[in-house]
């Protein structure tokens, strides 16, 4: 039985093969985004990975319906995986924000599914590292949730010589339109069409653009001329005040394919452009009053940062630490007579916070020892009976072979001061 196309399987190191993925490294990734997210002060929620379809029908847009992993469930509920999360937390949020001080500052590192054309970088689930700030208008919120998004990329050793932040605002590009009397209506598949330009042919987006009424050269030259809308300017100015001016550049070619979004939106590549996007979000004032039928109006904005693209990146640039877990302690029990004692001993350890691993059934003390060696232990602990009946304990510290022996209840001591 085979898995499911674009799906993962994730296996503990040493990966047994190079078709599987590491669930130590999803781990790494995960300890960092959620030590960065705490460190701004943002704090983790969560949603059912199977939510009504309607959540993302109305408000989504075409693109990601057309994507969508769904069906009736045995309720005759017509259901489906979630393909990202920002519509469930617009959800959460309506139901109980009175309960919270605003802004909110909320984070989540949900796995999302979508049924997409499989190539690099995109596969048919993710795990997405999702930022989101509720409750506030002024662009202050941008530059403190790009600040997290650029802070988020350093943790794992990137610079600004690897990834850049692409921003732009779907209110320029609104006055653009307005402009060039581009109905309100026809804003949404205008901006799909903006968003392939960089991967769609150049005479495909000239042919698409001419059913708005609108020349690739005037499109062009808006990109190419485009200056910062006074948003984007004090966004700009507050992340210079951070020393954070370099990882940033004025770009309207990013629009964003998801249809919910009203302001400032943003992308974040890698510089040298062997990529898809590493993560993408912006403003999107009008869905929680959406999602909630006009019951609660707050404005919103986040971003998502996946975990594939960031994945290959990091492998490619070097930045992946060794993945293999360390084992404090071996336990070798190389008399069986001593298995009682040698478990007593094992269980006092791991009652005071030591990892400790030991051969279930008999084992020759050289197999033993290479499991030791296999499983990164810092040290083997091993009992011995002595002349006189009593039992001692050698530590051995496998990195400078230095031995030494103890009474078995001075073990978890001597490990703990790493003596
Ligand atoms: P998105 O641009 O659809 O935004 O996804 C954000 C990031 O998730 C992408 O830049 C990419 O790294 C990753 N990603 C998306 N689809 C896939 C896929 N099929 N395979 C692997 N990685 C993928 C959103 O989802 C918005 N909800 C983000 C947001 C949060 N906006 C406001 N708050």
């Amino acid at each position: 039985m085979e898995r499911l196309p674009g799906f993962r399987d994730f296996y503990p190191e040493p990966l047994p093969h190079s078709d599987v993925s590491s669930i130590e490294g999803r781990n790494f990734l995960f300890a960092r985004w959620r030590e960065m997210a705490r460190r701004y002060g943002f704090a983790e929620y969560d949603a059912p990975p199977l939510e009504p379809v309607e959540l993302y029908t109305t408000k989504s847009g075409q693109e990601i319906v057309n994507q969508l992993y769904c069906f009736t469930d045995k309720g005759n509920r017509e259901v489906s995986l979630r393909p990202e999360i920002t519509p469930s937390l617009a959800r959460l949020v309506a139901a109980h924000n009175r309960h919270y001080k605003k802004p909110l500052k909320w984070f989540s590192i949900p796995q999302l599914f979508r049924y997409e054309r499989q190539q690099k970088g995109r596969l048919r689930e993710h795990f997405q590292f999702n930022a989101d700030i509720i409750g506030e208008p002024t662009p202050v919120a941008e530059a403190e949730l790009i600040a997290l998004l650029i802070d988020s990329l350093r943790a794992f050793g990137l610079t600004s010589e690897d990834f850049r932040i692409r921003l732009s605002s779907r209110g320029a590009w609104q006055q653009f339109l307005a402009q060039n009397q581009v109905p309100p209506e026809h804003h949404e598949s205008f901006y799909l069409v903006i968003d392939k330009i960089e991967r769609a042919p150049r005479e495909q987006t000239e042919q698409q653009l001419k059913s708005f009424g609108l020349s690739l050269e005037s499109v062009d030259a808006f990109i190419e001329n485009g200056a910062p809308t006074p948003d984007l300017e004090q966004i700009l100015a507050n992340l210079s005040n951070r020393g954070l001016a370099d990882y940033v550049r004025l770009d309207y070619r990013v629009i964003r394919g998801l249809a919910y979004y009203t302001g400032v939106v943003f992308e974040a590549f890698d510089q040298k452009g062997n990529f898809r996007a590493i993560a993408g979000g912006g403003r999107y004032d009008n869905l929680v009053k959406l999602i909630s039928n006009n019951k609660v109006d707050l404005p919103a904005l986040g971003f998502g940062m996946g975990d594939v693209v960031l994945f290959e990146l990091l492998k490619d640039r070097g930045l992946l630490p060794p993945l293999a877990p360390g084992l404090t302690a071996y336990c070798l029990i190389e008399d069986e007579q001593l298995r009682e004692a040698s478990l007593s001993l094992i269980q006092t350890l791991r009652d005071a916070n030591v990892q400790v691993d030991y051969s279930l059934t008999p084992l020759k003390p050289d197999k033993q020892f290479k499991r030791a060696l296999e499983s990164h232990a810092e040290y083997t602990v091993k009992l011995e009976r002595n002349e006189n009946g009593t039992l001692s304990a050698r530590l051995r510290n496998l990195a400078s072979r230095e031995e030494k022996r103890l009474a078995p209840s001075e073990v978890a001591q001597a490990i703990s001061r790493r003596a």
